[in-house]
C-alpha cells in the first residue's frame, strides 16, 4: 500500500534529487489569468514563464499543485471523477527537453527506490503527427531506448497526445503519456497498449514537450525556448498503484468517507459497508465537494460562498453536498465535522488549511444554516410548482433561486429525478430581468445602447465585445468603439477605421468571433481600479470621474480574448452567442466604419 503523502513526499524528493527545485502549490484563484475561474492543471500558473519570464527557483522546478476542474461536477459520483485533486509536476524552463524527461518518468515509476511499479504493466503513447507538427519517434526511440518494447508504444494523434491549456492560446505540444495496467490478469497480452486497448489502462502520468504557442488566430508558433510540463494526477495515481480504479479508495478519501458514514452509524457498525454500498455515489459526490470547498475557502486568496464567479461554484457543491447529506439520512449539520476531517487530512501538505482553518469552518456553518433554512420551504415550493403542470419552468427555477437560493443546478438536478427538464433559456432570461432592476447606476454609466436585457441582446452583446477584438486584431489597434446599438435583431457597431473593410478582412473578422465561440471561452467580471484594469489590457471608457478617484470599474473577460470595461450583463461562456454574421459594412462619418451583424 502507498498513501498519497508518501506519493507526493517521493516525487518531490526524487525531483529535488535531479536538481529541480521544490515549489509551494499557487493559489487556485488564478492570480492574473481572467481565462479560467480556478488553476486546472501545475502549468498554469507557470505560463509567463513558460513563455520566457525568468522564474525565481530558475529552471528546473517541480511541485504538487491544487487544481479545480469545474467541468467535471456533474459526473462526481462514478469511481473517477474529482472537482479539486492534486496534480505532481515537473518542468524544465528551457532546460533538459525529451530525453531527460522520459528517462526521469522512468526511472522514478520503475526504480525500486522510487515506486518499483513491473515494466510489464507499463505503456506509453507517443504523438501520431499531422500538418503542424511531426510524429514523434524522438520520443518512441527515447522509450525504446530504456526498455519499453515496440508493442508497448501507441501512436495517437492530436486529441489524445498534444496538450495546451483548455483549448486556448498558450504554449503548447506533443505529449507521452503513461499508463498502468488494469485489466483482467496480472500482465497484459503482447497486442494491449492503450492505443489498442484503451479501456485496460489507466494513464497516470503525462509529459508535455511545450515548444509551441498557439496563437488566436489558430497558427502555432514555435517557442524560443523548449519546456517540459509534466502532470501525474495524485489521488488515480495512488489508487492504480494500490490496484484500484476507484480514486475513493485511497487513503485520504477513505477517512473523509468513514467521518461521513459515521455521522450515521457508530463506528464499525455491521451495516457500514452495505450502507456505503448502497449509496456510494451520494457519499462519494460529500466527500468530493466538501473537500473541494474546503480548499478554495482555505486557499491564501480564498472566496466565499456567494452569487458569482468562483463563489457561485462555492456555494453550488457545499449546497449540493448539504441536498444530498440529508437524502442518505445526515439528520444534524454535518459539513462541519467533514471539513475537519478534510483538514486534518490534508493540513499537513497546505498549511494554508491549518491558517485558515477558522474562516473555513465558519464559512462552510453559515452556508449549511442558511441552505438548511430554505431548503426544506425551497423543496416544498418546488413540489408544488412542479404538481401544477408536471414540469418546472424557467421562471419557477428562477424564483427557487431567488427566493430559495437554489442554484439552477439543483433544480435540474430534481427535475431529472422526475424525468423532467428546466428550459435554461428560460431561467437565464428572468435572471437578466432581474439583473437589470438590481443594476446600479453607476454600472449603467459605463454602457449605454441595449435595447433591454432580453436573452437575444444580452448575446450580441457579447458578440459585440468579441467582434471589437476581432477587428483590432485584423485591422489594427487604432479600432476603438464609437457607438453600439443592439436590437432582439441585430447588433450595430460603429468604430474608428479609416477606411473601407474588404470582403476579406469582413470574413477575417467573422472567423475570429466564431472561433471564440467554438472554443467557448468562460466570460466573467471583475471590480478593478482603473490601474488594475489598464494593467490587464483592459480597453474602454476610463474617463469616469469616480472611477479616476478610486472607484471601482466592472472589467468583463471573455476568456484571454477579450477584456473591456463594461456594466454586462454578458452571457457566462461564449458558446451561448451562437453562430455570428455580419450582414452589412458602411461608412458614418469620416474615419468612422459601421458594421450591422447578427447571431444565430
Ligand atoms: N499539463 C499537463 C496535463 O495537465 C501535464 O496533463
Amino acid at each position: 500500500m502507498i498513501t498519497s503523502h508518501e506519493l507526493r513526499k517521493k516525487y518531490l524528493e526524487f525531483f529535488k534529487a535531479k536538481g529541480h527545485t521544490i515549489i509551494p502549490s499557487a493559489s487556485l484563484i488564478p492570480e492574473n489569468d481572467p481565462t479560467v475561474l480556478f488553476t486546472t492543471a501545475g502549468m498554469h500558473p507557470l505560463v509567463p514563464y513558460l513563455l520566457g519570464e525568468p522564474h525565481p527557483g530558475g529552471k528546473r522546478l517541480a511541485d504538487a499543485q491544487k487544481s479545480i476542474r469545474t467541468t467535471d461536477i456533474d459526473e462526481v459520483g462514478d469511481n473517477r471523477h474529482l472537482t479539486f485533486f492534486e496534480m505532481l509536476g515537473n518542468w524544465s524552463l528551457g532546460d533538459y527537453f525529451k530525453k531527460e524527461a522520459i528517462a526521469w518518468s522512468y526511472e522514478f515509476l520503475t526504480d525500486k527506490k522510487w515506486l518499483g511499479i513491473d515494466p510489464k504493466k507499463l505503456a506509453v503513447t507517443v504523438f501520431s503527427g499531422d500538418a503542424n507538427a511531426s510524429r514523434d519517434e524522438e520520443s518512441a526511440d527515447i522509450w525504446k531506448s530504456l526498455g519499453v518494447p515496440a508493442h508497448k508504444i501507441g501512436y495517437l494523434p492530436k486529441k489524445n497526445n498534444w496538450w495546451g491549456p483548455a483549448g486556448q492560446t498558450g504554449p503548447c505540444g506533443p505529449d507521452t503519456e503513461m499508463f498502468y495496467w488494469m485489466g483482467e490478469g496480472e500482465f497484459p497480452s503482447e497486442a494491449s497498449n492503450p492505443a489498442t486497448d484503451e479501456d485496460n489502462w489507466l494513464e497516470i502520468w503525462n509529459d508535455v514537450f511545450m515548444q509551441y504557442n498557439k496563437q488566436a488566430d489558430g497558427k502555432f508558433v514555435p517557442l524560443t525556448q523548449k519546456n517540459v510540463d509534466t502532470g501525474m494526477g495524485l489521488e488515480r495515481t495512488v489508487a492504480a498503484l494500490n490496484g484500484s480504479t476507484d480514486v475513493f479508495q485511497i487513503d485520504t478519501f477513505q477517512a473523509i468517507i468513514a467521518k461521513i458514514i459515521e455521522l450515521i452509524f457508530v463506528q464499525h457498525s455491521v451495516l457500514y459497508k452495505e450502507f456505503y454500498q448502497s449509496n456510494e455515489r451520494a457519499i462519494r459526490i460529500i466527500a468530493d465537494h466538501l473537500r473541494a470547498a474546503t480548499f478554495i475557502i482555505g486557499d491564501p486568496r480564498g472566496v466565499v460562498p456567494s452569487n458569482v464567479d468562483q463563489g457561485y461554484i462555492v456555494r453550488r457543491i457545499i449546497r449540493r453536498a448539504v441536498r444530498y447529506g440529508k437524502m442518505i439520512g445526515i439528520a444534524k449539520p454535518f459539513i462541519v465535522d467533514v471539513a475537519e476531517t478534510v483538514i486534518g487530512q490534508f493540513g499537513a501538505a497546505y498549511p494554508e488549511l491549518l491558517e485558515n482553518k477558522e474562516k473555513i469552518l465558519n464559512e462552510l456553518q453559515k452556508e449549511e444554516e442558511k441552505f438548511k433554512r430554505t431548503l426544506e420551504k425551497g423543496l416544498k415550493e418546488f413540489e408544488k410548482m412542479f404538481s401544477k403542470q408536471n414540469a418546472i419552468s424557467g421562471a419557477d427555477a428562477f424564483l427557487l433561486y431567488s427566493t430559495y437560493g437554489f442554484p439552477l443546478e439543483l433544480s435540474q438536478e430534481l427535475a431529472q429525478e422526475k424525468g423532467q427538464k428546466i428550459d435554461e433559456e428560460a431561467f437565464r432570461a428572468e435572471f437578466k430581468k432581474h439583473q437589470d432592476l438590481s443594476r446600479t447606476g453607476s454600472e449603467k454609466k459605463f454602457h449605454g445602447g441595449l435595447a433591454d436585457h432580453s436573452w437575444e441582446v444580452v448575446r450580441q452583446h457579447t458578440a459585440t465585445h468579441l467582434v471589437q477584438q476581432a477587428l483590432r486584431d485584423v485591422l489594427g489597434n487604432h479600432v476603438y468603439q464609437k457607438g453600439s446599438n443592439i436590437t432582439k435583431e441585430r447588433l450595430r457597431f460603429d468604430f474608428i477605421h479609416p477606411d473601407k473593410m474588404t470582403p476579406e478582412q469582413i470574413k477575417e473578422t467573422e472567423d475570429s468571433v466564431n472561433e471564440q465561440v467554438r472554443l467557448d471561452l468562460p466570460v466573467h467580471f471583475e471590480m478593478l481600479t482603473v490601474e488594475e484594469a489598464k494593467a490587464r489590457g483592459a480597453i474602454g471608457l476610463f474617463d469616469d470621474k469616480y472611477a479616476q478617484l478610486g472607484a471601482k470599474i466592472k472589467v468583463y473577460f471573455m476568456g484571454g480574448y477579450s477584456k473591456e470595461i463594461c456594466g454586462g450583463p454578458h452571457v457566462e461562456h461564449t458558446a451561448q452567442v451562437g453562430k455570428f454574421k455580419i450582414v452589412k459594412e458602411e461608412a458614418v462619418s469620416a474615419g468612422i466604419r459601421r458594421i450591422k451583424a447578427t447571431v444565430e
